[in-house]
């Protein structure tokens, strides 16, 4: 949450000021308060009542009209904005910022402000590729404008490719973290597990999964850069470890099973996004197994359940764990949850298109211990993990 926080947010004249809408609901719902500026061409496409209505204050579109209290309309909104947000950001309005035009309400108060400004690009793919709009972007990125990547996809102009409004839950998480200083997780010690094991059949077989490892290092990443202590228990990946983060690199369950209780008692959060196997060969044969019948015979036995066992011994911790479900998600994730003695489970179903194993997106539900499902859209899986680790310092927060 971010109670009391303040957010200017400008909307600017394209087919995504739609969603601008649902930005500003969920500002709100994060305990935000909320000033809508308008530019007129925003105004063509929503009406400033539909977000004087959500965001509980009269929306600006005007320089000139009559200001309702006396005082500076811009230099007071600039001054109030903790994070001045512009959702979408079209290429013109990126254009005047970049060259230092103030000539309506939104770049007069952009240009009035010293808050953090946000910009998050929409517009037709041809344009936010065009070299102009380009190095307008990076003109800002350098003068520490917060530019949010567009999404790809198929566009309101029929094109497909880089140039939609990214999620608004992921406009929301990047305004949230900028307001928490990104660094909300520092004197945290947070263990993070990450990849598949492997369970020994013979000297050059193994029984493994699909895990790649992006999930959890993703999440390692995030944790480092907001501040935290970070131990990664890796299963085997090629994926190098996220700077500042300190890893045990392991290969069967039993020996992160080891890694994980050696660290338990002196962490305050883990999380456990290893795909583990559940069982290994009763015995790993010494030599390479001969091919010599049409069949072959491997025992295997069950194999310990970490997660379980931290559930079992939690005292202080915040305990986080995922479900990979191919079918009844919910219904498997929540067992999971409480069987385990979880705080949060975070559900994906791997047989989606965009989600589970070995690619760069995922599509999660996020199931809190009280019950409440939150649906995320596909985002990628640094996204994703950006706000896990939102929702774990809510927790935080709740338990001082
Ligand atoms: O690594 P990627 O390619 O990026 O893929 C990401 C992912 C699909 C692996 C990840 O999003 C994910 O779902 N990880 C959990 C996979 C899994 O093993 O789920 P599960 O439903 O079988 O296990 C439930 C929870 O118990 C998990 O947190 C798991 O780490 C833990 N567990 C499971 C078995 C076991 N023996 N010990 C455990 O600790």
């Amino acid at each position: 949450m971010s109670s009391g926080q303040n957010i200017v947010m400008g909307v600017s004249g394209g087919i995504a000021a739609y969603k601008a809408v649902e930005v500003v609901s969920r500002l709100k719902k994060a305990g935000c308060n909320v000033n809508v500026i308008m530019t007129k061409a925003a105004a063509e496409f929503v009406t400033p009542l539909t977000f004087r209505e959500l965001s509980g204050n009269p929306v600006v579109t005007d320089m000139w009209e009559e200001p309702k209290t006396w005082n500076v309309q811009h230099i007071a909104l600039a001054n109030w904005a903790d994070v001045f947000l512009v959702a979408p950001a079209t290429a013109n309005i990126i254009g005047k910022i970049a060259n230092g035009i103030a000539d309506d309400m939104l770049t007069t108060t952009i240009m009035a402000t010293k808050a953090p400004v946000v910009l998050a690009p929409a517009m037709n793919t041809n344009m936010y590729l065009n070299p102009v709009t380009q190095q307008n972007l990076t003109k800002l990125a350098g003068l520490s404008y917060h530019i949010i990547e567009p999404a790809t996809g198929l566009l309101a102009c029929g094109v497909e490719g880089p140039g939609r409004l990214p999620e608004p839950v992921v406009i929301v998480d990047k305004v949230v973290a900028l307001l928490h200083n990104c660094q909300d997780l520092r004197g945290q010690r947070i263990l993070i597990t990450a990849a598949g094991t492997r369970e020994a059949i013979d000297p050059v077989r193994y029984i493994g999964n699909r895990s790649s490892g992006k999930m959890g290092y993703a999440l390692a990443g995030v944790a480092a850069r907001r501040g935290a202590e970070v131990i990664l228990v890796s299963g085997p990946t090629s994926l190098p470890a996220p700077p500042g983060v300190t890893i045990t690199r392991v290969e069967t369950a039993a020996q992160m099973q080891a890694a994980v209780l050696a660290e338990f008692d002196t962490v305050d959060i883990v999380i456990k996004a290893a795909a583990v196997a559940d069982y290994r060969p009763e015995q790993v044969a010494e030599q390479k197994i001969k091919k010599t019948g049409d069949t072959l015979t491997i025992n295997l036995i069950k194999n310990p359940d970490i997660l379980l066992e931290l559930g079992q011994r939690k005292k202080r911790q915040i305990l986080v764990g995922f479900a990979a479900e191919t079918k009844d998600l919910i219904i498997h994730a929540r067992e999971k949850l409480t069987k385990k003695n979880l705080d949060m489970i975070i559900a994906n179903d791997v047989t989606l298109p965009g989600a589970g194993f070995n690619i760069d997106t995922n599509i999660v539900k996020i199931i809190h211990k009280n019950g409440n499902v939150e649906e995320l859209p596909q985002l990628s899986k640094q996204q994703v993990a950006e706000i896990m680790i939102d929702k774990i310092s809510t927790l935080l927060t709740k338990s001082t």
